[in-house]
């Protein structure tokens, strides 16, 4: 789909690399010649990860962090340029989320959450970026958020409030930050089965409902969003700052359009419809 050369000599960090959509983008990014950085609080996943990376020759640092505490930022991006020399793009993918009701959950539960999303995206995103305007370097911030971002959703609150403030983040910095040379947007996945996701917030049959009110009938495939995140990281998206794209096959206009429940209807339906609308006279 792309120039085997589009990340060549490129160093691409990203958080949560060694698991689900993370490395499923580390993967593409590699396929196309970028040097990569993971960063996870596991060593031992991310070691496995780099392990099936580097078979495709490509250059891997593991650095174990947890991105709540912005020491540990602070450490791994001083460890992550003195090893690699440079970072040209940031991919705020780690997450943490919690499938619960809200009146249940302990201020810790909470915290965790929006620890890791919001606060962990920020401490990424402004030490690199304070880093980047002191050396005069370009740099590119690709954000993971999702839909429920801005219609908010039920039982995820945490990991709702903490990603609506990822997106203001993006969209904030991408002017703050647009003259540096330093662009900021996110993507907003919908549906993607991955083993971290499914084994903590799924319950059976929650799958079958998000696949049926899907418009396109059908969950994402991570290498769809990773190849959007390798366009909007590469110089082809250099005009593109401060969007977030939408891939979830329509899923979330589906749950928004008053009349969406019409596409059930029948061709017999439609016509009565129509007749109904033909006799009307304004109730008088
Ligand atoms: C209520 C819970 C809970 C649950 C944890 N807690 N799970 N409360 N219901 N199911 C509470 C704990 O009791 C504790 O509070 C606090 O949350 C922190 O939990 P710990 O397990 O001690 O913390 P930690 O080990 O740091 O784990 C953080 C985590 C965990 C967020 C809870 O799930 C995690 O590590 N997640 C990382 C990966 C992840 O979430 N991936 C999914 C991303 S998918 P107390 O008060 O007891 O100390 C996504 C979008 C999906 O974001 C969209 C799908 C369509
Ligand atoms: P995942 O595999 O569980 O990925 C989460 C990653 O975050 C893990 O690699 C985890 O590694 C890392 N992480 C968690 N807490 C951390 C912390 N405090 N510090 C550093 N790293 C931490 O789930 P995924 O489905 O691939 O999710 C990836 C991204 O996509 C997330 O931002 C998620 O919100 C978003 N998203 C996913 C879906 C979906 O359907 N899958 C939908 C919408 C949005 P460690 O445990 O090693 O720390």
């Amino acid at each position: 789909m792309f120039a085997p050369t589009l990340f060549k000599n490129r160093t691409i960090l990203i958080t949560g690399g060694g698991t689900g959509l993370g490395l499923a983008m580390g993967k593409a990014l590699a396929q196309y010649g970028a040097h990569l950085i993971l960063v996870s609080r596991n060593a031992e996943h991310l070691e496995h990860a780099a392990a099936a990376l580097r078979t495709s020759k490509a250059e891997v640092v593991t650095l174990p962090c947890d991105i709540r505490d912005h020491t540990q930022v602070a450490t791994m991006l001083d460890t992550a340029f003195a090893t690699c020399g440079t970072i040209d793009g940031l991919i705020n993918n780690a997450a943490g989320n919690i499938a619960a009701p809200t009146e249940s959950l302990s201020p810790n539960a909470f915290l965790s959450v929006v620890g890791t999303v919001l606060h962990g995206s920020y401490f990424c995103t402004q030490q690199l970026g304070r880093r980047w305007i002191a050396a005069g370097a370009r740099g590119t911030v690709l954000s993971i958020v999702t839909t429920y971002a801005w219609s908010g959703s039920a039982f995820v609150v945490p990991s709702a409030c903490a990603k609506a403030g990822v997106l203001a983040m993006t969209r904030s910095l991408a002017v703050e930050w647009g003259r540096h040379g330093i662009r900021l947007n996110a993507i907003a996945p919908g549906p993607f089965p991955t083993a971290g996701a499914w084994q903590r917030l799924m319950p059976p049959g929650l799958e079958q409902a998000m696949v049926a009110r899907n418009p396109l009938g059908r969950v994402g495939r991570p290498e769809e969003l990773a190849h959007l995140a390798l366009f909007l990281l590469s110089d082809a998206a250099d005009y593109i700052n401060g969007e977030c794209i939408t891939i979830d096959g329509g899923e979330w206009l589906a749950g928004a359009g008053q009349f969406n429940a019409l596409s059930r209807l029948t061709r017999e339906e439609w016509e009565a419809l129509r007749a109904q609308a033909a006799g009307n006279n304004y109730g008088q």
